[in-house]
């Protein structure tokens, strides 16, 4: 194949070369006739495939072709099951085989770093090791098929505000423990045919032009040699890009970049041998894609929508149950909220596919029961309590055995491109839960939402089961487990804090205009809570069953090891209870004393076993030098201090069954460990309240000056100022209604037309000007932007001489 390729390369022109280097349209890749090189197609990811019907070209929130609609990132993540999400990865890239698309853009491996990112139902946890397991555990399901998958978004994506120009500012040890561990695990160990870099700055450079993540972490370090595509977008100097390791840009920049591609080349600033590479890796995409193509390939549908049902019962997590759960086959039940009919099963945005079937919770628990009323309980487009729909749900509740409550999050609050403003359920579900429960003690709430909220009612309420974004099969789950025909599996792979404020991060996001310093640095999700010995409503980890699980018998390999070598741990378990279940056993290394600031303990193995009843089955575990290692950034190298290590063996991350202690030697005991507690006190004793991390404190571990974020009085407009901040200007506004308006037109009418109304007005808030070039598919071209430029930092004259200029010229 490689010496095809060379040879293929060898016969391009100059312009052929750089045609490849970016998108045909919204999802296709160029083909060559002259050359036979055929076009491939990309499609979203990551739950489900979502291939435009009709026309790639538009912007692609539009219509989509009729597929299976898995859990979304956040829920599949609390099955803690490696398999299943290689089962799911296989199906994706099975329904991909079958619509000939060559590449699904996902999993998302972003860590959650706060409740409130619009895209948190996209990711799969705030723990790198967790994320980085089920992201290569889908990966390489999906590509068992012969399908490429896409990780994504390359690096630190951790927030929908400004995405596309906000400059992440994390230190070196946290970038590499925490945001990029995940894509580290899932790159070596799963190989995906494409990594998507992310839109933002990391450390004031553009990810898609990046060259430390690009080339010398990703490639060099990693070991990558996939393909390296920007987001949908997210280009922001082609040629600088190139040069950096981003292979393609994506979609199609209408000639514009390919042009300053050929023009470089020619003027001898980029090296042909650069844009070669890239062309290589892009045909090395396209032939693979062409070798594994089955155009006649058929799935079962029905066994994928079995398949999501299940996927949906194991990520359910069993928050809280005073023994009301499982309920009795026949029970009279009355079933409240409009989420029971009207389900919310996934996410706004370009992952939302168009499901084969849906599940209504309450035709599913019909199955179960024929005693059964239903209340709507809330409005779903607004969120002020109804008091006669709250009524009406009193009454039927009074009537019944047990209440069941479907609440959570309504649509229009979890959505990419707009952050979250608080943890709370709209006052209209919180009021329904509040009365009903008054009503009948027996209240049940299974709850749909992608990230964390807050649960005023908690303590008034017989159970809750936590539904996440559960899919097209999410309905007939929910019933199963309610009904205990399955025995909830799922554990939280995120902390539920008691309220936003507890959250490391409250204080620094999604912050802006410029930047946003994670000034918590390592303290995410429950490295910050239990290091910090700070309350939580659910910790990390937590799930409950109808059954119970003991721990005995925990072993070592050795007492002592060298960090070069493996440590081996074992521990029973057994199913103590009445029903057949599954466990998630945990295990946490906790570093009993060391020089560096640590987090109290961390996630550093897992697995998950199901047990009849009785059954007992011994789990095993093997760590290594990276499960007691630091990063060291004086050395940029991961590296153990020698001391004591508690091995945490545990049903959560709060609920320790076992622990061995063992002592672990390092090979370079010349490495100096970097004290910082005279110059960063505070991540060595984290205050129990609000976290605030002084200026101070946080440069002396980003070890640099922090970049201003703040936009000067007067400062200059520039191609990446946004269409949100150009509209403040006369002529700004113009153009933003202008951009506006064509948008508006060029939109596919959707079902939940409101919705995306919503969502294109936020994403064009974001939008920078450099990108109105390839969103207006080449009819506003570089001269035009210019001359608008001009006119928006206040040079008239200069600015319609530019305008007319480029307008004569497309006459
Ligand atoms: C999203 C990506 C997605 C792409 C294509 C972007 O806006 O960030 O996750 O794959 O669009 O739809």
């Amino acid at each position: 194949m490689k010496e095809f390729i060379k040879n293929i390369i060898a016969s391009m022109t100059l312009e052929e070369k750089a045609s490849l280097c970016s998108g045909l349209d919204m999802f296709r890749l160029k083909g060559i006739a002259r050359l036979g090189i055929p076009s491939i197609l990309l499609s979203d990811g990551p739950h489900g495939l979502r291939k435009p019907v009709f026309d790639p070209d538009h912007l692609g929130i539009g219509q989509s072709i009729p597929s299976t609609c898995f859990p979304t990132a956040s829920a599949m993540a609390s099955s803690w099951d490696r398999n299943l999400l290689y089962e799911i990865g296989y199906a994706l890239g099975e329904e991909c085989l079958h619509e000939d698309v060559a590449v699904i853009l996902g999993p998302g491996a972003n860590i959650k770093r706060s409740p409130l990112c619009g895209r948190n139902f996209e990711y799969f946890s705030e723990d790198p090791y967790l994320t980085g397991e089920l992201a290569a555990s889908m990966i390489e399901g999906i590509q068992a098929t012969g399908v490429g998958a896409s990780l994504k978004h390359f690096a630190v994506n951790n927030q929908e505000y400004r995405r596309m120009t906000i400059d992440a500012i994390v230190d070196e040890r946290t970038l590499r423990e925490i945001y990029l561990a995940g894509f580290e695990m899932a790159v070596k160990q799963s190989r995906p045919r494409t990594v998507m870099c992310s839109y933002n700055k990391v450390n004031g450079v553009y990810a898609s032009e990046h060259e430390r993540l690009l080339t010398d972490i990703l490639r060099k370090e990693w070991g990558y040699e996939g393909l390296v595509m920007t987001d949908w977008g997210a280009c922001d100097d082609r040629v600088a890009g190139l040069k950096a390791g981003q292979d393609l840009e994506m979609p199609s920049s209408f000639g514009v970049n390919d042009a300053k591609i050929v023009k470089a080349v020619r003027d001898g600033t980029l090296s042909e041998a650069v844009l070669d590479e890239a062309v290589e890796r892009v045909l090395e995409l396209v032939y693979d894609a062409v070798e594994n193509r089955l155009p006649d390939y058929c799935y079962e549908k029905r066994t994928h929508h079995v398949m999501a049902r299940q996927a949906a019962a194991e990520s359910m997590v069993l928050l809280k149950n005073d023994g009301i759960l499982p309920l009795k086959k026949g029970m009279k039940i009355a079933v409240i909220g409009a989420f029971a009919i009207h389900p919310r099963y996934q996410g706004n945005g370009s992952s939302q596919v168009n499901p084969c079937r849906l599940e209504k919770a309450y035709c599913e628990l019909c199955t179960y029961t024929s005693e059964i009323t239903f209340a709507r309980g809330y409005d779903l487009r607004s969120d002020v309590p109804d008091e006669r729909l709250i009524t009406e749900a009193c009454n039927i509740a009074r009537g019944a055995e047990v209440a069941i409550i479907f609440a959570g999050l309504p649509d229009s609050y979890e959505t990419e491109g707009m952050d979250r403003e608080h943890m709370r359920m709209p006052e209209s579900h919180n009021e329904l839960i509040r009365r009903v429960a008054e009503a009948n003690p027996g209240t049940v709430v299974v709850l749909a939402n992608g990230a964390p909220v807050e649960m005023p009612w908690l303590g008034n309420v017989k159970a809750v089961l936590e539904g996440y974004l559960g899919g097209e099969a999410a309905g007939g789950a929910a019933a199963d487990l309610l009904f205990g025909m399955v025995n909830p599996s799922g554990k939280l792979a995120e902390t539920f804090a008691l309220q936003l404020d507890d959250y490391p991060s409250a204080n620094y996001f999604p912050s802006g205009p410029r930047t946003v310093e994670y000034r918590e640095g390592l303290y995410v999700g429950y490295r910050y809570f239990d290091t910090a010995k700070k309350a939580v409503l659910f910790p990390f980890g937590h799930g409950l069953s109808y059954t119970s699980f003991e721990y005995s018998d925990m072993e070592v390999s050795a007492s002592q090891i060298k960090d070069d070598e493996e440590l081996k741990v074992g521990v029973l378990v057994k199913n103590t209870g009445d029903v057949a279940g599954a466990e998630v056993i945990q295990l946490y290394v906790r570093d009993v004393e060391s020089t560096i600031f640590r987090p109290e303990k961390e996630l550093k193995g897992f697995d998950k076993v199901f047990l009849q009843p009785g059954e007992m089955t011994r789990v095993e575990f093997t760590l290594d030098r990276r499960s007691f290692a630091y990063y060291n950034v004086e050395t940029a190298d991961w590296h153990v201090e020698s001391g004591d290590f508690e091995i945490l063996i545990g049903s959560s991350s709060a609920d320790i069954r076992a622990r061995e202690t063992i002592w672990v030697e390092s090979t370079r005991p010349g490495v100096s460990v970097p004290d910082l507690r005279s110059t960063a006190g505070i991540y060595y004793n984290l205050p129990p309240g609000n976290l605030v991390v002084d200026d101070e404190s946080f440069k002396a571990i980003y070890g640099e000056t922090l970049p201003s974020n703040i936009v000067l009085e007067g400062e200059p407009y520039t191609i990446n100022s946004t269409l949100g901040e150009v509209k403040e200007t006369f002529f700004g506004r113009i153009f933003f209604e202008l951009v506006h308006n064509s948008a508006r037109n060029t939109l596919p009418e959707a079902e939940d037309g409101e919705m995306q109304k919503i969502m294109t007005e936020k994403m064009l808030e974001d939008l920078p000007l450099r990108n109105v070039l390839t969103f207006s598919e080449g009819k506003i071209n570089e001269q035009m932007l210019e001359g608008l430029l001009l006119l928006i930092n206040r040079k008239p004259a200069q600015g319609l001489v530019r305008l007319s200029t480029a307008l004569l010229k497309i006459g």
